[in-house]
């Protein structure tokens, strides 16, 4: 795969079933590996999460984009509304919150600016919906790297918790935020 030294113009669209075998692929990435868990022993991320069954599942409470750049599927992301979605993941959560993850697939496709497209399409899209009142993320305490991408875009730590065997550094940008970085963009 070849890319441009700088970041070509991004573009979401949702997941669908035939996306499954990539983002398998991309879950034996050793980058996807580190940031969805602590244990050095893993050879793939997510247990072996069963991408079909999972894009199947998509529904207006919790969907993947995929992210492209020159037609090429570089990135994905799941938002959710972590109040509403089924799997209770952040437990008592209020409502109007909007929670997304995001990683980069190809190892040569990070550090070129995609990550921060993406999530300024995403926050874009759900900050559209006037319900939404603020950004909730949850990178691993040891994902240092994500703590500065996620800080550069104007989240803020809101807490650390455990979500089972992950220690989980809790960010959040409010709408407020979003919208006074974009007016000044
Ligand atoms: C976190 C992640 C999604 C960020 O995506 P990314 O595309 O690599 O991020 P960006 O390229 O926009 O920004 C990363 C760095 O590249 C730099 N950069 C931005 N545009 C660039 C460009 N055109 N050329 C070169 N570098 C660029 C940024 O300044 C930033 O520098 P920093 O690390 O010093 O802050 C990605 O690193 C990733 O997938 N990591 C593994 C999974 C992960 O940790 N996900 C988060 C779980 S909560």
């Amino acid at each position: 795969m070849s890319l441009s030294p700088s970041a070509s113009r991004v573009s979401l669209r949702p997941a669908t079933v035939a996306d499954a075998p990539m983002l398998a692929d991309w879950d034996r990435q050793p980058h996807v590996i580190a940031c969805s868990s602590d244990r050095p022993d893993l050879e793939v991320a997510f247990d072996d999460r069963d991408w079909v069954e999972e894009i199947a599942a998509s529904s207006d409470v919790s969907f993947y984009w995929i992210a492209e750049a020159e037609g090429r599927p570089i990135g994905v992301m799941q938002v959710c509304d972590p109040h509403r979605e089924p799997t209770h993941y952040w437990g008592e959560i209020e409502p109007g919150l909007v929670a997304i993850d995001i990683w980069i697939g190809p190892a040569e496709a990070l550090n070129r600016g995609y990550g921060t497209q993406m999530m300024g399409l995403a926050l874009d899209a759900a900050f559209a919906d006037p319900a939404v009142t603020a950004c909730v993320i949850d990178p691993l305490n040891s994902n240092a790297d994500a703590h500065r991408f996620y800080q550069r875009l104007g989240f803020t730590v809101v807490g650390r918790r455990m979500f089972d065997e992950d220690d989980c550094l809790i960010h959040r940008l409010e709408r407020a935020d979003w919208q006074a970085r974009r007016a000044a963009a």
